[in-house]
């Protein structure tokens, strides 16, 4: 059988292909259980009005979905139409549109009091002209006070990466390999595995990703070239120091 026909990786590399499918079912929407509680804490405190939102590298919807049980609307963006189609069947009933397209350069024609991106969206983008053309496209599509709540992995997290890890149960399984190039800050992961039909049939899929390292400094200075005055960083789970700090949640205000 010939690679492409497991792999299916449409657009640029880092676009979900298969993979999307499995996403949320192989647990990786574990992730927006803490995203959300500290996004919630966040829209509580800034008392975010009105209830807007824009998520970029969206992916299958579940932070969306989320924050549609707390009265919000909006918009999310993603380049994967595997992630966007699993988005559209969970929003179907809320109001949110969504747009398959490159968060470096989508163009909303609108403004937001909140703009999000999480799980390693950022780490995703390979050249510092894109991540910094991002920050740009982030900044102009927020209202004026409105808040970009994001996180990114430093080198050191994306470190994380390497190793191999091997999920097996009756439904799938699957094998998760990665190499950190320290030279490049960069790691490389392949994604591959079994996962049951309905048929009883099992079905394989391989995702290729690679997660590029952003220093702080590297990232204050991207938020300062796009013009954000005031912005703020921590670690991620913890109140890490930042210097020990592998997923960094930054809050930049317009
Ligand atoms: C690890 S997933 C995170 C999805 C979601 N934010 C979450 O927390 O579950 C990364 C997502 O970013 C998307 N992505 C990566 N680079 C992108 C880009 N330049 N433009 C649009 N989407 C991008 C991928 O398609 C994928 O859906």
């Amino acid at each position: 059988m010939p690679n492409e026909y497991y792999r299916w990786a449409p657009g640029p590399p880092n676009s979900y292909g298969y993979f999307a499918e499995h996403y949320d079912e192989l647990g990786w929407v574990r992730f927006t259980n803490s995203t959300f509680r500290k996004l919630k804490g966040l829209i509580n405190k800034f008392k975010i009005t009105p209830k807007e939102i824009v998520d970029f590298g969206c992916g299958t919807g579940e932070l969306l979905l989320r924050l549609s049980k707390h009265g919000f609307t909006g918009a999310g963006v993603d380049f994967s139409p595997g992630m966007i189609n699993r988005a559209e069947e969970k929003l179907k009933d809320v109001e949110f549109e969504l747009f398959t397209a490159d968060i470096c350069s989508a163009d909303l024609s609108r403004e937001f009091p909140l703009a999000t991106c999480f799980f390693d969206t950022i780490n995703h983008i390979s050249t510092r002209r894109q991540i910094k053309k991002f920050i740009k496209n982030a900044r102009k599509h927020l209202s004026e006070g409105g808040m970009f709540v994001f996180d990114f992995l430093t080198p050191e997290g994306v470190k994380d990466w390497e190793g191999t890890e091997v999920t097996s149960n009756e439904d799938h399984f699957i094998l998760q390999q990665g190499k950190f190039i320290e030279e490049k800050g960069k790691a490389l992961v392949t994604i591959e595995g079994f996962v049951k039909q309905e048929d009883g049939k099992y079905r394989r899929f391989q995702q290729f990703l690679e997660h590029k390292g952003i220093t702080v400094e590297e990232m204050a200075q991207y938020l300062n070239d796009a013009g954000f005055e005031h912005f703020s960083m921590q670690g991620f789970y913890h109140d890490w120091e930042l210097d020990h700090g592998g997923r960094i949640l930054t809050v930049a205000c317009k």
